[in-house]
């Protein structure tokens, strides 16, 4: 596409893991035209960076009540149920589609596909692919199921479109994206595209802080693009941290080395600097319990040894299996200078997943017509305030087929209207635009009040230092950016972090990923979601 550009179509999905992906691919079968858009090449993302595996009731021995209960319990009281039981009813029966399609999960020697364990399941229930490389097979069947349609006229897909903000009709309803290509070797420029709906599958938000074991395009695009529209979005101060990121050292900062939970799955476990198994005792499930509960152990441990990492043990599991099992992790781990087979580990926790986003129903239907939000970017309600381990690719999954099978039945009952002729189609109120070089300053002002551990106090301060930020994007003076990726990027960044800041201030409890020092406890009365829409509590 060429700067100034313009497409049409029934529906857009924007981003290409396995949530827009799948969506994609499903609606074609009953849609004319679908336009799939991605901010850089369509393998590029967190799916590909998905490691432990997909979780699914598939042993005989399993059942999806069993998973649902898994579920629950992790997500600490509030998941919605029924998206719960959606996800867990139906996940075995789209894995199976998903192997149908050509993805080549590993498999023992009955040929069955082998299931591990991670924290807060109680049975072996995680399909894994390449050992460690669950996410590049996934991504590279979808991407081959694309390809094998591609001379199909009825799905077109755009690389390097950055979806800046959705188009809105004289009713309010999403009607369109705005977007910026990025171009190569000319000149960048706008575009539009117009839909009778729009679909985010844009994944998440973890370069909001200075350290992340997501991708460098998890900026929290469609997550903004969705806020300054008027979506309603909900539980966005429940931040995953992953337990077991490798600690590169004070100050290493954007994506960081994971070390899956499915190392601790196959026997793997804590220690501090002295050799003590903290966990044990503190948990039922030890190494294994739920992913927040092992986060909050460690930052005890480390706060308690004065020290900014504790370690991995994994040297009992011994070279060959390490090599064969967990290849990825190995060969990551020695390019940075670590032999898990002969050395401990140092570990930390790190941000890894945004356990909500844009609040939608059993069919991912946001608050705003016409407008649906899958996989990372979505709050369907089946994480609560703590994502179990391995859910995220099965909820992307799951929800793609509801989102398609829901649109399609729309718009062939023409509940959707025909795409608006012309220029029709407004933006939201435009938003200023944040140079480039601010990124750094709203993931350091993020990182110290609004990570992992947060206070009143702190998440004043991140407040205060975010609203400056924004305040200097107003000053039309001197300095203010070219719009572009960069800086739209940054801009979806800061307010991101300002929701998110704004809600875990006022949840005055600790739940979850929400863990707040000056209200340790879970407090019944907060026993609920958040929600919040741009205009409220200094939001956007
Ligand atoms: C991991 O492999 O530990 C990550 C899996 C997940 O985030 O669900």
């Amino acid at each position: 596409p060429q700067p100034g550009w313009t497409a049409q179509a029934d529906v857009i999905v924007v981003g290409s893991g396995i949530a827009g992906l799948t969506t994609a691919l499903r609606l074609r079968q009953r849609v004319d035209r679908v336009l799939l858009v991605t901010k850089t090449v369509l393998s590029e993302g967190s799916t590909l960076w998905a490691q432990g595996g997909i979780a699914a009731a598939l042993d005989p021995a399993d059942s999806p009540e069993d998973h649902l209960r898994d579920t629950l319990v992790a997500g600490v009281g509030i998941c919605d149920v029924d998206a719960v039981r959606a996800l867990v009813t139906e996940g075995p029966q789209r894995v199976r589609e998903l192997v149908a399609l050509g993805a080549e999960f590993d498999r023992d020697a009955e040929g069955e596909i082998k299931l591990t364990r991670e924290g807060g399941h109680h049975r072996d229930r995680i399909a894994h692919a390449g050992g460690d490389a669950t996410g590049r097979e996934i991504s590279r069947a979808l991407i081959a199921a694309l390809h094998r349609v591609q001379d199909d006229p009825g799905i077109e897909v755009v690389e390097h479109a950055l979806v800046v903000d959705l188009l809105l009709d004289a009713g309010g309803r999403a009607c369109g994206v705005t977007l910026h290509v990025i171009g190569e070797g000319q000149r960048d420029g706008v575009g539009a595209a117009r839909a009778r709906a729009v679909v985010l599958a844009t994944g998440g938000l973890g370069q909001v802080y200075a350290a992340t074991t997501n991708p460098s395009v998890a900026t929290g695009d469609g997550l903004a693009a969705a806020l300054r529209a008027g979506a309603e979005v909900a539980d966005v101060e429940f931040v995953q941290f992953h337990p077991t990121v490798l600690w590169l050292g004070a100050g290493s900062t954007g994506q960081q080395p994971l070390i899956s939970e499915a190392v601790r799955g196959e026997g793997a476990f804590l220690v501090d600097r002295d050799g003590v198994r903290f966990m044990e005792g503190r948990h039922p499930l030890a190494d294994l319990a739920p992913r927040d509960v092992v986060a909050r152990a460690i930052a005890e441990r480390m706060r308690e040894t004065r020290e900014d990492h504790v370690y991995l043990d994994a040297r009992h599991l011994g070279r060959e299996f390490l090599e064969e099992r967990f290849p990825t992790i190995v060969a990551r781990c020695r390019e940075l200078g670590f032999d898990p087979a002969t050395e401990l580990l140092p570990v930390a926790p790190a941000e890894h997943y945004a356990s909500g986003g844009v609040r939608t129903d059993l069919h991912g239907r946001s608050s705003v017509e016409g407008l649906y939000a899958c996989g990372e970017v979505s709050c369907t309600g089946v994480h609560g305030a703590n994502r179990l381990a391995s859910n995220s690719l099965l909820e992307g999954l799951v929800f793609a087929h509801r989102i398609a099978d829901d649109l399609s039945a729309r718009l062939s009952a023409g509940e959707l209207p025909p795409v608006p002729p012309g220029q029709a189609g407004r933006p939201p109120g435009a938003a200023a635009l944040l140079p480039h070089t601010s990124r750094v300053d709203v993931q350091a002002a993020m990182t110290a009040g609004a990570g992992a551990v947060r206070t009143a106090e702190s998440l004043r301060h991140t407040a205060i230092a975010l609203t400056a930020l924004a305040d200097q994007s107003l000053d039309d003076g001197v300095g203010a950016p070219e719009p572009g990726p960069q800086s739209w990027e940054t801009t979806n960044l800061l307010h991101v972090g300002q929701v998110l800041t704004s809600l875990a201030a006022r949840r005055e409890e600790t739940r979850g990923g929400h863990v707040r020092d000056d209200f340790p406890e879970a407090v019944d009365a907060w026993r609920g979601n958040q929600r919040a829409t741009r205009g409220r509590d200094g939001v956007v």
